[in-house]
């Protein structure tokens, strides 16, 4: 037994930023941002809390679902970005919507939607519960170094929700995968002030080698969708969206080109949203389910891939 999507959901900060208003205080310009990462634009939190985000994404998927918050067995919350480091991102969301079901984090960086969703697979597979809310909400743009051209243009804030119901054939197939490599990519640091602390203490920054992502991204999108879909026993060519980890333009074409697949069939957020780390996924899948081009029956191929150098992966049937 596996699960169906019920309803998606998604949320973004009101302040659009541009390009060009970023090269008003950092040595970049619309040009080369747009050239190089195919972004235009991106939300940015001003008021909201990450809690705002997380609530407003997952009341709009339960509302899609039918499903009340008194209703949910689980609540699965994938960020790096929390607002609390501790209790999980997801303790608040059931507070907020009035929910008493276990809640708790997962941590797996841009692949976490995809790790959250195989979590609470692993709960409707087993009959431990019947409905599961899954919510990636990521606010980016703390983590980053501000004087950091080359890091902080690439990043957005925002929130997106699946619920999940128990029955169903998915996830047809999974392909979860870690090749430890944490200096890649990564955010040091964490508060402290222990005098016993003798441990180094950098900047809790995003940093990045760019070029080692880029393949990497590349790579993990061609592997597990070559894999998916083998596993399931269907050809690359049956699957009808692409819903990929926006990171970079340039890194969905290069994995559209290697796959030989139709670039249609891609979905894409990135120009509008910047990398909003695992909320990319179930905010592209959520406007395409919107849009009214994703059809009951289609088939739906995911794949996430970050920090860790972590890569999650699955092919549904919506
Ligand atoms: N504006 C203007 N110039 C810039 C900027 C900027 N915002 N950022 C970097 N540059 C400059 C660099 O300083 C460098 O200048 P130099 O030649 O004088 O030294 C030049 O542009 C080229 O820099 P590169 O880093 O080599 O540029 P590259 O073509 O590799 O593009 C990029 C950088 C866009 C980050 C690319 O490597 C990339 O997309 N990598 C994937 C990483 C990614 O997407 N990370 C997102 C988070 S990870 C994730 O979600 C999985």
């Amino acid at each position: 037994m596996g699960f169906c999507v019920l309803g998606t959901g998604s949320a973004l900060p009101e302040r659009a930023v541009t390009n060009d208003e970023l090269s008003e205080f950092l040595d970049t310009s619309d040009e080369w941002i747009s050239q190089r990462t195919g972004i235009s634009e991106r939300r940015l939190c001003t008021t909201e809390t990450l809690d705002d985000l997380a609530v407003a994404a997952s009341r709009v998927a339960l509302e899609a679902a039918g499903v009340t918050p008194d209703q949910l067995d689980l609540i699965v919350c994938s960020t790096t970005s929390g607002d609390h480091l501790m209790p999980a991102e997801a303790c608040a969301v059931a507070e907020l919507l009035g929910a008493s079901c276990p809640a708790f984090d997962v941590s797996a960086a841009c692949a976490g939607f995809v790790f959250a969703m195989d979590v609470a697979d692993g709960y409707l597979s087993r009959g431990r519960a019947e409905r599961v809310l899954v919510v990636a909400a990521e606010k980016v743009s703390r983590l980053v170094d501000w004087s950091d051209r080359a890091t902080c243009v690439l990043f957005g804030d925002g929130a997106a929700a699946a619920v999940l119901g128990a029955g169903g054939e998915n996830p047809l197939s999974v392909r979860l995968t870690t090749d430890p490599t944490v200096e890649v990519l990564h955010v040091p640091g964490v508060p402290g002030t222990s005098p016993y602390d003798k441990t180094d203490r950098p900047e809790p920054h995003l940093a990045m080698e760019g070029r080692r992502v880029f393949k990497f991204g590349v790579n993990a999108i061609v592997t597990s969708v070559t894999e998916l879909c083998e596993e399931a026993g269907v050809s690359v060519d049956d699957v009808d969206h692409f819903v990929f980890h926006q990171a970079n333009e340039r890194i969905l074409s290069s994995a559209v080109s290697r796959l030989g697949i139709d670039d249609a069939k891609v979905a894409r957020a990135l120009a509008e949203t910047g990398n909003i780390s695992s909320a990319c996924i179930p905010l592209a899948l959520d406007r395409l389910a919107r849009s009214g081009s994703l059809e009951r029956g289609q088939l739906v191929a995911l794949v996430g891939f970050g920090a860790g150098l972590d890569t999650g992966a699955c092919l549904l049937r919506w």
